[in-house]
């Protein structure tokens, strides 16, 4: 791996590792937590694949202070982490929790001690049950929530922490939660998914105008999700299919965040699917934010398909010459991330960029001498530390990038059969190994750039 790179990160580019709450944390009934979306979930019969749960996950709630002196071996600028609103209000209303949201505070104050730039995601996906109960996020009233949840938190750590984060990857939550049924809270219903989406981003809005009514320090910014799309050939209807489910990806939420207005294109395609809009909701969704964070891991090659659903489209795996698919059966492709960092970039009004999760699943090998020869992560990594170098050369204000995750998890729908992390978890013994990967990124960190091996 060639490191010629090296000096082509700006000075004071950030280099982190991201998690989140319902992924690491377990402990799910301790000092009041309330019931989640994901608690639930997990509960059904078949909804994860290993039938387990996150009761206990990564324990991080009871070993947070060994977990930050794993951030600090690698020598982290940032950490990026979800605070989980059931913690700091357990039903989704009412006064603070205060045990849950001391816990946060100790954690940001740790990060500080170690001078790591605390970066805090408000919604990872967690929604309190209670609120479920009352509609979810199919609901208005869970948007005005969010907000007030997201003031509790701003007047409690926004002394101190670096850069908010209003949702992770709205896409996975309205449509995985809504339309396919994958995610938590499993339902499959196209309108409510696009009025889920809708309601997502008022809360985003509305939790904007609250963080700029506080007294909090730092920056605000919501996360995204583009894979690199590719059509299929160059047949028209490939050409149409491939707009549509990057619309649907993208457009969907940059457009009325930075524009104010749903894509027409979009709308007049999902037809009597369109989300119901109120007088006044688009202004507030459309709020000045500071940076875009994009979340990026794949490529998807795109046809036409007159079983694909809603959109009309089928989603196939895209790799890059030289890449195979990786554990979660996701195509790779380094270069698309240069592109879709500098097509995102043209639409941001200047606003900084930052890559706030990127990383591989691979089926690792065991343990040997303390360590895990993860050859295939650290070549994932590199090549996509490269990609962002080069996205950067070619004019994208990138100010950061972050490593998903800092250790293995539980992955959603996948429970712990798929493994991102750059240490080891042993779920029985909960005890943590670096793998190679953790020490090519602390190099890589260190440099300022790509570290050969
Ligand atoms: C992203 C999620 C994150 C993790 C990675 C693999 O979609 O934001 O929680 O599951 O995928």
């Amino acid at each position: 791996m060639s490191s010629e790179l090296g000096g082509s990160f700006p000075a004071g580019f950030l280099w982190g590792v991201a998690t989140s709450a319902f992924q690491i944390e377990g402990s799910t009934e301790a000092d009041g937590r309330g019931e989640t979306v994901w608690d639930r979930f997990a509960r059904r019969p078949w909804a994860i694949v290993d039938g387990s749960n996150g009761d206990i996950a990564c324990d991080h709630y009871r070993r947070m202070p060994e977990d930050v002196e794993l951030l600090r071996w690698l020598g982290v600028g940032a950490y990026r982490f979800s605070t989980a609103w059931s913690r700091i209000q357990p039903d989704g209303t009412g006064p603070v929790n205060p045990a849950g949201l001391d816990f946060y505070d100790r954690l940001v104050d740790r990060l500080v001690a170690a001078g790591i730039q605390p970066f805090v995601t408000l919604n990872h996906w967690d929604l309190p049950q209670a609120l479920e109960d009352r509609g979810g996020w199919g609901s208005r009233a869970t948007a005005d929530r969010f907000a007030h949840y997201a003031g509790l938190v701003f007047d409690r750590l926004g002394d101190r922490v670096a850069g908010w984060i209003t949702h992770n990857e709205p896409w996975c939550q309205a449509f995985l939660g809504h339309a396919t049924g994958h995610h938590a809270p499993g339902r499959c219903d196209w309108s409510l998914a696009y009025q889920v989406a809708h309601h997502l981003l008022i809360g985003h809005g509305l939790a904007v105008q609250r963080f700029r009514a506080s007294v909090a320090v730092g920056t605000i910014g919501i996360v995204l999700n583009p894979q690199y799309y590719v059509a299929a050939s160059d047949r028209p209807a490939d050409l149409a299919a491939r707009g549509r489910v990057s619309w649907n990806a993208i457009d969907l939420f940059l457009d009325p965040v930075m524009r104010g207005e749903y894509p027409p294109a979009l709308m007049e395609w999902i037809g009597p699917h369109e989300p119901r809009v109120g007088a006044g909701e688009l202004s507030i969704i459309r709020q000045p934010i500071d940076f875009l964070g994009v979340n990026y891991y794949s490529g998807e090659s795109v046809s036409h398909d007159v079983d694909g659903s809603l959109l009309k489209a089928r989603s196939e795996p895209f790799s890059e010459p030289g890449w195979g698919r990786t554990e979660m059966g996701w195509g790779v492709a380094p270069s698309g991330l240069t592109k879709v960092l500098t097509e995102i970039s043209a639409r941001v009004d200047g606003q900084p960029i930052y890559l706030m999760e990127n990383g591989a699943a691979y089926a690792d090998p065991p343990i040997v001498d303390g360590s895990i020869d993860d050859a295939e992560r650290v070549r994932y990594l590199a090549e996509h530390v490269e990609a962002a170098a080069a996205a950067i050369q070619a004019g994208v204000d990138l100010r950061g990038t972050f490593v998903w995750s800092l250790m293995d998890n539980f992955e959603w729908a996948w429970g712990y059969t798929r493994r991102f992390g750059l240490f080891h978890v042993d779920f029985e013994t909960q005890r943590r190994t670096p793998k190679r990967s953790a020490a090519w990124y602390r190099r890589t960190i260190a440099r300022n750039g790509t570290a050969g091996d």
